[in-house]
């Protein structure tokens, strides 16, 4: 299969390129589209033929759900049951945080059942805040299931040539909207229990979140990640070890650990934006905090591509945005380190700088 790109903008083509992405979702195909977080492999969530076609286009775990992608609040009622109790919930966090990176979990209706769901009884929602995969929602007139445009086990794509790379000969269209605004998958909230619950970390902060209903909301932990079956994969690494560098660890100490990595480790990356003095053996890719959740994605892609074998990454302060940010990290480190003792404790193991083991 031949993968065509389409850019889209501003401009009257992205009318006509929207137009052939809806008409080929509304045949059942599979196509990728721009979010403002990541970019979705999207087809007909009420279509079972269209949904394996998503799951075999990924390699994707057959009972791995996937989110329901809606162009307006309203549609909410046609595939989730909302009760009483819960409404005044769904309509204040629709109110703050929709069109944006916040998942709903609600208790499923069919045909959904049969479709998204993956043997689960509830449906997770949300409304992507992007005019081009609001307008193919609009255009197609179906409700659009799509989970991160990636093949399983590799990172959430933020940039059309990232899917170009997983689904080249896959899928037969990708629209190309840019890079993704925030680069990190919408928080995932489970409102189908008596507690509100946090599954994923995103953008959207646990305590913005208890802000907005003035109610007990449960932070995201292994307990509840554990209902949200995406979590029980191994999530992607990068074939680097990754050192994950905690606030404490100081200048001295992360040199020192370049130091001993080098000679045995085959290619050094820091990710960070210290203005060390590093040697030209390292490649540096000097990046703000602020930019982190935007650019982690591509750069391990970009590790991966640059063969890199350890990759020294500082961390973010672990308040707002920056948990979303440190939970992606973690899941891909092989050490956190803390702080400088937990440098110093790393350096007295003797094979800190080989890998597969
Ligand atoms: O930002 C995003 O959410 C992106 C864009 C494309 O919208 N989508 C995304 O989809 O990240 P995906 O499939 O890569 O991740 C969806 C996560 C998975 O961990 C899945 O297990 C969980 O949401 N999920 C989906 N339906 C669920 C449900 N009914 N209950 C619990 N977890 C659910
Ligand atoms: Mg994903």
């Amino acid at each position: 299969m031949d993968t065509r790109i389409l850019t889209v903008g501003a401009g009257a083509s992205s009318g006509t390129a929207i137009t052939e992405a809806a008409t080929l979702l509304r045949d059942g195909q599979v196509v990728a589209l721009p979010t403002e977080t990541v970019y979705g492999l999207a087809g007909r969530a009420d279509s079972k033929e269209a949904v394996e076609r998503i799951f075999a286009a990924k390699n994707r775990p057959a009972d791995n759900p996937l989110i329901v992608h809606l162009a307006e609040p309203n549609q909410i009622d046609a595939v989730a049951e909302v009760s009483p109790s819960v409404r005044p919930l769904v309509e204040k966090l629709v109110e703050r945080f929709w069109p944006g990176p916040l998942t709903l979990v609600l208790p499923a209706k069919q045909p959904y059942v049969d479709t998204v769901c993956r043997g689960l009884s509830s449906i997770a929602v949300r409304i992507p805040d992007h005019p081009v995969f609001r307008g193919v929602i609009k255009a197609a007139g179906v409700p659009l299931a799509a989970p991160s445009a990636n093949l399983s086990g590799k990172p959430s794509p933020t940039r059309a040539v990232h899917v170009h790379q997983d689904m080249q000969g896959r899928i037969p269209l990708i629209l190309d909207g840019g890079p993704c605004a925030l680069g990190i998958e919408s928080t995932v909230l489970d409102l189908s229990e008596d507690v509100p619950a946090v599954l994923r970390p995103g953008l959207v902060t646990v305590d913005q979140i208890r802000e907005t209903l003035s109610a007990a909301v449960q932070p995201h932990n292994k307990k509840n990640a554990a209902k949200s079956p995406g979590t029980r994969y191994r999530h992607y690494s990068p074939d680097a070890r990754v050192f994950l560098m905690g606030p404490g660890v100081s200048d001295a100490a992360l040199l020192q650990l370049c130091a001993r990595l080098k000679g045995k480790a085959g290619k050094i990356a820091y990710i960070g934006a210290r203005p060390l003095d590093l040697d030209d053996s390292v490649v540096h890719f000097p990046l703000q905090p602020s930019d982190l959740a935007r650019e982690i994605y591509r750069l391990m892609r970009e590790m991966d591509a640059q063969h890199v074998t350890h990759l020294l990454v500082d961390g973010v302060v672990e308040e707002r945005e920056g948990q979303s940010i440190m939970d992606r990290l973690r899941r891909a480190a092989f050490a956190y380190l803390l702080d400088d003792a937990a440098v110093l404790d790393l350096l007295e193991q003797p094979h800190i700088a080989r890998r597969g083991e």
